[in-house]
């Protein structure tokens, strides 16, 4: 049996759906994670989902999960930009990290085309709405199977 994939999303994103469309389009957060958890399941994997709007309680999240999730998907949000707490937590986790973010950071304004997670993440996606979600997936059940046929 493998660890859960781990998808986290940070501030404001329990407000998708309703919160600059035009940005960040109409799918909600209920429907996001019930895509990432069909998907995963259609791929083999169990995912679980968690959103907080506190710093903190990302980074305990991240640590609770160290050694016992296979990989982190993380939409860490406006704290991509300013959190090094959410950047060291992630580089004390071991296993396969992917930073999404709904919006292309870099074709927006200047303080959003830094992210102090991306220096801590194996990858990452940007601009492709939820379709990053199910793309990072992707990733991760072709990851665990070339690491199983190793
Ligand atoms: C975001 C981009 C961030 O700059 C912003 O603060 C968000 C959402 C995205 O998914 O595009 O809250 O992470």
């Amino acid at each position: 049996m493998t660890y859960p994939i781990l998808v986290l999303n940070g501030p404001n994103l329990n407000l998708l759906g309703t919160r600059e469309t035009s940005i960040y389009g109409s799918e909600t957060l209920a429907d996001i994670e019930s895509m990432c958890i069909a998907h995963g399941a259609n791929l083999g994997l169990r995912v679980v989902c968690y959103q907080s709007n506190h710093e903190g309680q990302l980074v305990e999240w991240i640590h609770q999960h160290r050694g016992a999730a296979e990989a982190v998907l993380i939409n860490a949000g406006a704290y991509s930009h300013t959190s090094i707490a959410i950047h060291d937590a992630l580089r004390a986790f071991e296993g396969f990290i992917v930073e999404i973010h709904l919006s292309n950071i870099y074709r927006r304004e200047q303080f959003r085309h830094h992210s102090h997670i991306s220096a801590a993440a194996d990858a990452v996606i940007c601009g492709l709405g939820s379709v990053g979600y199910r793309l990072a997936l992707d990733a991760v059940a072709n990851r665990l199977t070339s690491k199983k046929n190793d």
